[in-house]
């Protein structure tokens, strides 16, 4: 009976690999590593351990421009093929963003639905309304709230400061001024962690979500503490999602009102709320700390943004814009410290594609990575160094590789807000304050980063100290 169920076994691998080995064969002439031809193990084993992003640049360091990741799978680091690359049908890696059981506009593949959620919401997130007064008013005074919160301490944990400023700040604008979180003020703070806690089955739910759903149903995850925290943790943050929405007035609210007066249902709409509040607060945050890192790092940098920012008028948002050096230290900043510096994965459609004259089958999973795009040497002159400058004139070779927002129809909707509230924090920050890493470190800061899709610095920590500077404003 044993020996059945073995051979049973060993005809079920053999078949595995054999499928696996057959569609990789549509992809032979693509390089990768042997083992990629039979199976995505090395692929998953390299996410779980957040370690996906680091591996796939090694393999285009080492196989060059087109690469083999799984047996179905390739990863393309050529910026000219990535723009129409980025409009194809999005994979199934994006359920997990799903919330409520209902699917938002980041994780709809289909193109027609994607498009009229995307046009619902889009008219919001123009740069011209993000300018409005209104909306303007907003950031800044966040921003000041978080000066403040400086001036009180100089010696500052940024990850945590910028964070719950962005937070306070997209919840403000999606609800209204008076609504929305005020974690600067010490209010709702549990929702962070929460949303820390969240990320440990990230991958797990993304990559291997039938196993992923087992363990849970079957109450086995429950025996891991971390994967308890984290099912307790999206609990916390739908119900505080829902605690946001009902507490604003909708007649005042923008975004908000937008979908309640939609025909989408209750759940549709609370899984586009809670996607913004979590893609608004946690890439621009993350942006700020390395920024801010860097600076510090710096100095020489640091006081080119001084002497630019020593005569700019602060409320005078568009002169704040046109800033060169802030822009170029921004623009620099998404390239080298991208937030999300991963792949995002899409379907190859049903004619199949050719790159780098390659032909590539329909159904292969294809996507491109701003860690590998930025980090090119032919696209960007002293690749690996942090150059504000390059953005002065920016070569037609930059702007194609540059993609931090992401690139084509599926873009980031958030980068005006996103560039808007970094350039105002910074612009205020600069102005009052010269920053500068403590001399003795914390022993868990390490500026590398946890590659959860989205990044932080490991161990969620990045120690500033603030001095104001002679020219500065007074807050
Ligand atoms: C520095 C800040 C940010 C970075 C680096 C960033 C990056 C990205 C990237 C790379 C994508 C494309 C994903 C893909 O191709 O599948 C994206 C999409 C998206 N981002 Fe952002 N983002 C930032 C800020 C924001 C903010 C502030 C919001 C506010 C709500 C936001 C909301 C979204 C949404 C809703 C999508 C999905 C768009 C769609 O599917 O049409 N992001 N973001």
């Amino acid at each position: 009976m044993i020996s059945f169920f073995v051979l049973l076994l060993a005809v079920g691998v053999v078949a595995l690999i054999s499928s696996a080995f057959y569609k990789s064969l549509a992809l032979k002439d693509v390089p990768g590593p042997l083992i990629t031809r039979f199976t995505k193990i090395p692929l998953l084993y390299q996410t779980i351990n957040l370690n996906r992003t680091r591996y796939i640049h090694e393999l285009h360091r080492k196989y060059g421009p087109l690469v083999r990741l799984a047996p179905n799978e390739i990863s393309l680091n050529h910026p000219p093929s990535v723009g129409p690359i980025y409009n194809y049908e999005k994979t199934h890696f994006y359920n997990a963003f799903e919330a409520y059981g209902a699917k938002n506009m980041f994780s709809t593949p289909d193109r027609a639905r994607h498009s009229s959620r995307r046009k619902l919401l889009g008219g919001e997130y123009t740069k011209a309304y993000m300018l409005r007064p209104e909306n303007l008013t907003v950031i800044n005074d966040r921003v000041r709230q978080m000066l403040k919160n400086i001036s009180e301490i100089n010696h500052v944990d940024v990850f945590y400061l910028f964070n719950y400023m962005a937070q306070d700040v997209i919840s403000g604008f999606f609800f209204g001024d008076q609504n929305g979180s005020h974690l600067l003020q010490g209010h709702d703070i549990e929702v962070f962690d929460a949303w820390h806690m969240r990320r440990e089955t990230f991958h797990w739910f993304a990559e291997l979500p039938k196993l992923t759903n087992f363990l849970y149903s079957s109450g086995i995850a429950s025996l891991l503490p971390s994967w308890r925290d984290a099912a307790a943790a999206e609990q916390f943050i739908n119900d505080m999602t829902h605690k946001w929405m009902d507490r604003c007035d909708p007649e005042k609210s923008h975004l908000l009102t937008k979908l309640l007066k939609s025909d989408l249902s209750r759940e549709q709409i609370s899984a586009e709320v809670m996607d913004h509040m979590g893609a608004g607060h946690e890439t621009t945050g993350t942006t700020l700390t390395f920024m801010v890192d860097h600076l510090s790092k710096n100095p020489e940098q640091q006081t080119k943004l001084h002497e630019e920012l020593k005569n700019v008028d602060l409320d005078d948002f568009a002169a704040v814009d046109k800033l060169p050096y802030l822009h170029g230290v921004v623009l620099e900043t998404l390239r080298l410290y991208s937030s999300i510096p991963a792949s995002e994965p899409r379907i190859v459609p049903a004619s199949g594609v050719t790159l780098l004259d390659r032909f590539i089958p329909a159904s292969t999973v294809i996507s491109a990575q701003p860690y590998s795009m930025h980090r090119q040497e032919e696209y960007f002159e002293r690749n690996l160094e942090f150059v504000p400058e390059r953005w002065n004139e920016p070569t037609a070779s930059a702007k194609t590789a540059w993609m931090a927002f992401g690139k084509g129809t599926r873009g980031c909707i958030g980068q005006n807000i996103a560039m808007v509230t970094i350039k105002v924090a910074i612009s205020h920050l600069y102005k009052t304050y010269e920053t500068s890493k403590p001399t003795v470190l914390p022993a868990s800061e390490n500026m590398d980063f946890k590659d959860y899709y989205m990044i932080t610095p490991v161990n969620d920590t990045c120690s500033v100290v603030f001095r104001k500077v002679e020219h500065g404003e007074k807050c």
